[in-house]
This record gives C-alpha cells, sequence and structure tokens, in this order.
C-alpha cells in the first residue's frame, strides 16, 4: 500500500464533529457529491491532489449560489480537519498491462486512516471490485489495533452519476449503500439520507460492489453485441438502425443499444474487468465478458478499417472530421474515446 506518510493523529478528539466531511477526490464524481453534501447543509472539505481540481469546485460552489453548508479545497492531506465523514471518489482506472489499479484507493484510505477521529466513517465511493470494502478498505483503516464498526465505520456507496444528465445528480438517483456491520450501516444511512433522496440499503458491501458492476457490464455486453449485430444486419442488407427502433416499441423485455464506436468513458469498458479480475479469482470467469471486452477494444480499429475501405482502401493524405469525439454527448471527458 502506498504510504503517504502520515499516521493517525492521537491528538484528535475522540468523536467526530457530526457536521463535517471529507471528499476525497474532487473529478467527475466527487466534485458534485462535495456540491450536494454542502447544500444539505454539511461544512465541506475537497481534498485533491490537484489544485486546479480544488479550485474549479470552489469556482462551481460560489457560481451555483447554493446556501445550506459550507465548501473550502485543499491539496494539503495535512490540512485536513478531523471530519465524521470521509468519503472516497478517486479514480479506479486499469493499468498499463489492462489489470485493474486501485493505488489511487489505497492512497485515499490511507489519507483517511491518518487524519480521520475515532468513531469516524469511511465510505468507498469509487468503483472497486467485490471484496474491495471488507479487503484493502477495511485493511487500511484497522491498522494500530482499531476495528471497524467499533472503532472506525465503513460503507460502501459505488456512485451512479450519469455525467451529462442535467436531471440526473447524487441526490435524485438511488444510492445503493452496503455496510460490513450494523453499526457502519446506521452511521452511513445517517449521512446518506441527508445527501439524496432514496437510499437502497443492500445486505453486504459486496451486494453493493457487485450491483454497481453488473450495472456498467451489462451495458459492455450490449453494447458489443449490437456492434457485432451491426455486421450480421449489414451482411443481410438490413439498416440496424431501424431495426433497434422497430424492437424498441416492445414495451417490455428490450432496451435498445445502438451500433458506434463501441463503449468508452471512464467506467463502462473498465469497470467490467474488476468483476472479471475476482471472477477469475474465485475460479469463474465469464467467457462472455472476455469476448465483450475483446469486442470492445477491437471495435475502434474495425470503424477505422470500414472508413477507409469506403475511400477505397486507405486514408492515407485523408483528412476526416469525427464530430463527436468523447463517449457521450454535453460531456468534455476524452478518458475512453475511441482512439480511431
Ligand atoms: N466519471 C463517471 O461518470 C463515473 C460514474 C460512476 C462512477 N465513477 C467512478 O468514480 C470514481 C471516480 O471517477 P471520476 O470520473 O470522478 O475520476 P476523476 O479522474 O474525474 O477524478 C478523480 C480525482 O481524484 C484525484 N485523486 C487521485 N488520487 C487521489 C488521492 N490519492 N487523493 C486525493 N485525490 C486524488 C484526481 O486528481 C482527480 O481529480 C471511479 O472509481 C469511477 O469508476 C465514475
Amino acid at each position: 500500500m502506498p504510504d503517504t506518510g502520515l499516521r493517525p493523529d492521537m491528538s484528535l478528539p475522540a468523536i467526530a464533529p457530526a457536521g463535517e466531511v471529507v471528499v476525497i477526490g474532487l473529478g467527475y464524481v466527487g466534485r458534485p457529491l462535495a456540491l450536494e453534501a454542502a447544500a444539505a447543509g454539511f461544512a465541506v472539505t475537497g481534498f485533491d491532489l490537484s489544485a486546479d481540481a480544488g479550485r474549479a469546485t470552489q469556482a462551481t460552489w460560489q457560481d451555483a449560489g447554493r446556501k445550506g453548508g459550507t465548501l473550502r479545497t485543499t491539496a494539503d492531506a495535512t490540512a485536513l480537519p478531523p471530519a465524521a465523514t470521509w468519503l472516497v471518489c478517486v479514480p479506479t482506472p486499469l493499468d498499463a498491462t489492462g489489470q485493474p489499479d486501485l493505488s489511487a484507493v489505497a492512497a485515499a484510505f490511507a489519507t483517511c486512516r491518518g487524519r480521520m477521529p475515532r468513531g469516524a466513517l469511511a465510505c468507498l465511493v469509487s468503483t472497486c471490485q467485490p471484496g474491495a470494502t471488507n479487503g484493502l478498505c477495511r485493511a487500511a483503516l484497522e491498522q494500530e489495533g482499531w476495528r471497524v464498526g467499533r472503532d472506525v465505520f465503513l460503507a460502501v456507496s459505488p456512485e451512479r452519476e450519469n455525467p451529462g444528465d442535467a436531471q440526473g445528480g447524487p441526490r435524485r438517483i438511488p444510492r445503493l449503500l452496503g455496510a460490513p456491520d450494523a453499526a457502519s450501516m446506521a452511521r452511513a444511512r445517517a449521512f446518506w439520507d441527508r445527501v439524496t433522496d432514496t437510499v437502497v440499503p443492500v445486505t453486504t458491501p459486496e451486494v453493493a460492489e457487485c450491483a454497481k458492476l453488473l450495472e456498467n457490464t451489462y451495458r459492455l455486453v450490449n453494447v458489443a453485441l449490437i456492434d457485432q449485430l451491426h455486421a450480421a444486419f449489414a451482411a443481410l442488407g438490413v439498416p440496424t438502425r431501424e431495426v433497434v427502433a422497430a424492437a424498441a416499441t416492445k414495451p417490455f423485455g428490450f432496451a435498445p443499444f445502438w451500433p458506434g464506436l463501441g463503449a468508452g468513458g471512464h467506467c463502462i469498458p473498465i469497470d467490467p474487468a474488476y468483476l472479471q479480475m475476482e471472477a477469475r479469482r474465485a475460479g469463474a470467469p465469464s467467457r462472455l465478458l472476455d469476448l465483450a471486452l475483446a469486442g470492445n477494444a477491437a471495435r475502434p480499429g474495425r470503424v477505422a478499417a470500414a472508413i477507409a475501405e469506403a475511400f477505397g482502401g486507405s486514408l492515407e493524405g485523408r483528412r476526416i472530421l469525427v464530430a463527436g469525439v468523447t463517449y457521450k454527448p454535453d460531456v468534455a471527458d476524452l478518458r475512453g474515446a475511441a482512439p480511431l
């Protein structure tokens, strides 16, 4: 586990002040959560290694002119207050070999353990593999004799944020919540009930972790399916979009997916690899998921080849305008954009 140099501060108060929240990671997920918690009346401190992320968060808070609590940001972990609630919203990407990279989560939980007072709650919001909360996160908090459920509390509430959707947002989207013990669940519910309209408690952290991964795996597999069927329909001389639109008139049992450059963004092409890692470890990897991951990775190359074919076999010397580079409309996140 990365060593942040932080150590539990024994001079901190034994009971955390209830109104203070620290949000670690102020990106697409952490920023709206920090704003929502502040609007709900909490005194929020946003912590990000990038000072720019902190500045952008403060600017959004001021622009929104929302009343309620307070929001300040820092890039200095030693300046964090002894808050009652700590939300971990750091990235969970894949490394250069395509394997899940949990180093940011490990570092963030080390920061929590270094600063959080006895009685505080740490909640994992980042998308992780099943077992991360009860494994990596618990181990980080239980160093030096502290016990989860007794000295500190732990929960997982994977984010379902839908960037670009003005109707969504952390308050409106039902929030899954899992905890390893009843005391942690009670503590976490007390917080989330103030920040979101609907909390969906589940029996274990692993259920919450798997539910989030199932949601995104479902998307990936269906995107891969329609991209593959698009080739079949084209070979049959049938227009795919009309087929999907026709099927979508069925009022039950069908959700439309459209052919394209494949699934992009920070989540859909990545999260299923976290599920597959644990499924493989448990001796039950999904072959269908492997096919979907491989099909999705190959999709941009196939599209580029199809474009080249339309231009007589080569794109040499051609200037091509790609309209819509990110993975979805009205989102500036270039991560996972198809590398054509
Ligand atoms: N982007 C989405 O639409 C979305 C939706 C649902 C879930 N998620 C999940 O939420 C998590 C966060 O994703 P994101 O898109 O907000 O990522 P992001 O890259 O936009 O933001 C993460 C922020 O964390 C900061 N950071 C990294 N390590 C840190 C550390 N140790 N301490 C403090 N700050 C640190 C980074 O500087 C960055 O600003 C991921 O697990 C992702 O899979 C993302």
